[in-house]
Parts: C-alpha cells; structure tokens; sequence
C-alpha cells in the first residue's frame, strides 16, 4: 500500500514569524494525523534551514519549492540539490504550472531538473497538468502524456521509483474549482497507466500520485478515498493550521 502524503506549498509566502507559528502549529496537531499518513511541508527557500531544524525527528517531512539541476557553480541565484539536502529537505516540486507558467521552465530544464534532484538524493514531486483550454478541447490525455515524456522517460527503474506525481489540473489551482473526484481519478489512472508501460508493473504500484488544486477538508474526504490518489498537494489551504490538518485528517 502507498501511505497518502500530505504535502503543503506554502509558495511565496510566510515570513519567519509566521513560519515558525504554522509549523508549531502543525507539529502541535500532528497526534490527530493517522500514523500511516506522511506530512510534508514546502516552505520557500529562506525559511528552509529554521524550520529544518525545527521539523527534523518530528514526523513532518520538509522539502523545497524548486531547485537548480547543477551541484554548484556560477549559477547567480540558484540553489542545487546539495544546497537543499544540506538545509534538510528530503523532497523538492519540480514543473509546478507556475514555475512553468512564470518562470518558463521548460521540458529540458524540467528534464534536468529531476536528474539534479535524484542525484542529490532528494525525491521529486513532479507536477503536470492540463489548463482549461486543454480540458475543453478534450487533450487532457495528450498533455498528461506530453508533460510525463518530457521529463521522465530514461530513469532508472529505481529512480523512479524515488518519483512522486502530482495531478494538478491548472484550472483547479487557486480558483476554488477542485477536480470532481471521477475527472481525477480518471487522469490518475492515466498517469498510473503511463508509469506502468514506461516503468512496469511493480513501480507503477510503488509511485505515489498526489491530486493538487483547490484541496480543502471538505472535498478531501472524496478525493483521497480514490484508488488512484495517493494524497494532496495542498497551496492554499495549506498556509492554515486547522485547514492544513483538516485536510490531512479527512476521511480517517
Ligand atoms: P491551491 O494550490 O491548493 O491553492 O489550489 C495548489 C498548488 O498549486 O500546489
């Protein structure tokens, strides 16, 4: 069985006050949580070496908004795997729709993003999804698989096995318009698909695919009863105590 993770993108929020209080929050509410449910927080980068510290032996897990693909190097403003490891990160999100959006990370530098992750000993939550154009002219199936082909064929059997997925339909993400639980289930079975005939059979089983986009307590209970939803990558219900935990609680 995959245990459900439960990850929150904290984005560019949060200053050190407030961090601190969120985590101590958390750490304080973590008992309700079910043991075989994982918590994860992505915090942006100045806040990761504080509440490293403060997460680290605790069952919250910590982990990085992005990185850059090289260890080191004359690379003005970018921050490595080792960097990340360094500050305790176990995990980093790779391909988010705003890094792609905002940033324009592309397929090459998603490519490259995921082997620095590996290779550093992080494991990457690499996000994909379709925006609403793609959905309503009926794509999604082709952008899902376009977006895994770019950056994942060439693993290792065992690299990918160190692979999160997150399903994030871009029309869901901060818009209060989650997925139904039929059209995320039905995009995380394609993914499951996908990683079957590009990976086998045991690791298809093994990789955990989280949904994202507008995840709140209330629609939580549905999405994470799914057979193919393995957690949720919470943004903005993830910056709140109590919403936090409802979510990571939901259904249990
Ligand atoms: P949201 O963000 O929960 O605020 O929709 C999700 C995400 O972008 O990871």
């Amino acid at each position: 069985m995959r245990p459900l993770l439960i990850a929150g993108n904290w984005k560019m929020h949060m200053l050190r006050e407030e961090g601190q209080a969120l985590v101590a929050g958390i750490l304080a509410g973590a008992a309700q949580v079910p043991a075989e449910r994982e918590l994860l927080i992505l915090p942006p980068f100045t806040l990761l070496v504080e509440l490293g510290a403060r997460v680290a032996g605790s069952r919250v897990d910590l982990g990085a908004q992005d990185l850059h693909w090289e260890e080191s190097g004359a690379f003005t403003s970018g921050i490595s795997g080792p960097m990340l490891r360094d500050a305790g990160c176990r995990y980093v999100l790779v391909g988010h729709s705003e890094r792609r959006e905002h940033f324009g990370d592309s397929g090459v530098v998603l490519w490259n993003k995921v082997r620095g992750a590996l290779k550093a000993g992080l494991r990457p939550i690499y996000c994909l999804g379709e925006n609403l154009d793609q959905r309503e002219a009926d794509r999604t199936a082709d952008v899902l698989a376009a977006q895994f082909n770019e950056a994942l064929p060439g693993l290792s059997r065992e690299e990918m096995a160190q692979v999160t997925l997150a399903y994030e339909p871009v029309w869901a993400i901060g818009t209060g318009r989650t997925a139904t639980p039929e059209i995320a289930q039905e995009a995380h079975r394609l993914l499951r698909r996908r990683l079957s005939e590009g990976f086998g059979e045991e690791v298809a089983a093994r990789v955990r695919i989280l949904y994202g986009g507008s995840v709140k307590s209330e629609n939580a209970v549905g999405l994470l009863a799914l057979p193919d939803i393995d957690g949720a990558l919470v943004g903005g219900a993830s910056l709140r105590v109590e919403s936090f935990l409802g979510i990571a609680t939901a259904g249990a």
